[in-house]
């Protein structure tokens, strides 16, 4: 595998930076690191635009939607990736042009459908009932032309093995192409008159996120759309999925660079453009990839105790604030000493402040056992972390980026009312 030219920075935050932050912002945040994703999105948009010349980047907004992160991608030329109304309506809230909104997901109503349509969006149909909202929309509005994009759904076993999240065998979204849908939803959306299918999306979520896995995807999309479509087709959507900056830490193997996704799929698409009347866009749908390594949570040790012979280091966070999901898995940790005694190496667990048994934010983790009131670091925490974390016993934390060396609040500490909003609970 390729070296990436991601840049790798060492927290090793010194004690007055922290007291600083500590003092400013309380014991327990995230910090956000703008630059990084700065670093992450060139990075990924340069291996694919050197490979082929139009690549849209639509960034995955259920992946982590601070605005503040949301609108540095919109400013750095990405689209915004939503699968909801509400994902929408947020994009416009930060200024996204509709036309650079890519709308998703498996649950749109008429209204959404309609005003996507209206507005000129990407909007890729997920099932049938979408088509006769569509249907009915545009024979209302028949002075007009619209363009839709159809998700498919098909074999993505590689190796006679399904690569899908959670170990699913079938997908749930698309139109499969194997059971006759996609054609007949294909037919259906063509006898209109006033719609063209313009584009394939081919999301799929894996866990193993490999080459072979988007070399499938990229020539399913080909092949469908060159039998269907070769002189509408106006774009292939690969999805996301794709590997971010992974810390040799979680010792996983193989990890793609984002150049070695790029020449996987760009190969593909190089070889196929022939076929297609015109050179298509290439939309990539990152989430993770592009924010996994730009967030850490910063929390206080408050105590250390032995239960028989076991350490369980409680921290003034939880799980939820770090994997919401709650896998198994550690995180990478760094541990930030206040204490000047020795420290000694063992095998711990950190634990959080709900009242949850399994509010595990490192299980059986040796290294040196932190001290009540040092604090621990936990990197990697920017994907699927914020949106996830509920309203649950604790407020949740502040952010706070740092741009450009300066650190600025993004996010603030909830209160009560954020918490158990009176605009929507009835008092
Ligand atoms: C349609 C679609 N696009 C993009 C993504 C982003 O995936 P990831 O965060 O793994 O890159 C997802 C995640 O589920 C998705 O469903």
């Amino acid at each position: 595998m390729q070296k990436t030219k991601y840049k790798m920075k060492k927290e090793n935050i010194n004690l007055d930076d922290l007291n600083q932050l500590i003092n400013k912002f309380g014991e327990t945040f995230y910090v956000f690191d703008l630059e990084q994703l700065r670093a992450n999105y060139l990075n990924m948009y340069s291996a694919f635009k050197s490979r082929f010349n139009n690549i849209i980047i639509g960034y995955s907004y259920k992946t982590n939607y601070l605005p503040t992160l949301i609108k540095e991608i919109s400013n750095l030329g990405g689209y915004a990736e939503v699968v909801s109304r509400i994902e929408y309506d947020l994009a416009l809230k930060i200024g996204v042009s509709p036309k650079n909104i890519i709308f998703n997901g498996p649950l749109k109503s008429q209204d959404d459908i309609a005003l996507a349509l209206k507005e000129g969006s990407i909007i890729n149909l997920d099932s049938f009932y979408e088509i006769e909202i569509v249907k009915e929309f545009a024979l209302k509005n028949n002075s007009k032309n619209y363009k839709v994009g159809l998700r498919i759904n098909y074999d993505i076993n590689i190796e006679g093995m399904s690569p899908l999240q959670d170990g699913f065998k079938q997908s749930r979204f698309g139109f499969c192409v194997e059971n006759g849908n996609f054609e007949r939803a294909f037919n259906e959306l063509n006898k209109i008159g006033n719609v063209t299918v313009v584009g394939l999306h081919g999301h799929c979520s894996t866990h193993i996120r490999s080459l072979k896995v988007y070399e499938k995807i990229t020539q399913t999309l080909c092949d469908i759309s060159k039998g269907y479509m070769a002189d509408t087709l106006e774009y292939l959507d690969i999805g996301g999925g794709f590997y971010g900056n992974v810390p040799e830490t979680m010792k996983l193997k193989n990890v793609p660079s984002f150049e070695d996704y790029a020449t996987a799929i760009c190969s593909i698409i190089n070889k196929e453009k022939v076929h297609f009347k015109n050179e298509p866009y290439l939309i990539l749908e990152p989430g993770l990839a592009l924010v996994v390594d730009t967030f850490k949570f910063f929390c206080k040790v408050v105590d250390v105790k032995v239960n028989n012979n076991e350490y369980f280091v409680l921290v003034d966070g939880s799980a939820h604030n770090i994997k919401p999901t709650i896998f198994k898995k550690n995180t990478p940790m760094e541990l930030v000493k206040t204490n000047k005694e020795a420290y000694k190496i063992d095998k711990f667990n950190v634990v959080g402040c709900t009242c949850m048994e399994k509010d595990y934010l490192l299980i059986d983790y040796v290294s040196e056992i932190p001290k009540i009131g040092d604090f621990l670091i936990f990197n990697n925490v920017g994907a699927y972390t914020i949106v996830l974390n509920p309203p649950f016993i604790k407020e949740r934390p502040p952010i706070i980026a740092k741009i450009e060396n300066q650190y600025k609040l993004v996010r603030k500490k909830e209160k009560l009312d954020d918490f158990i909003n009176s605009n929507v609970y009835v008092f």
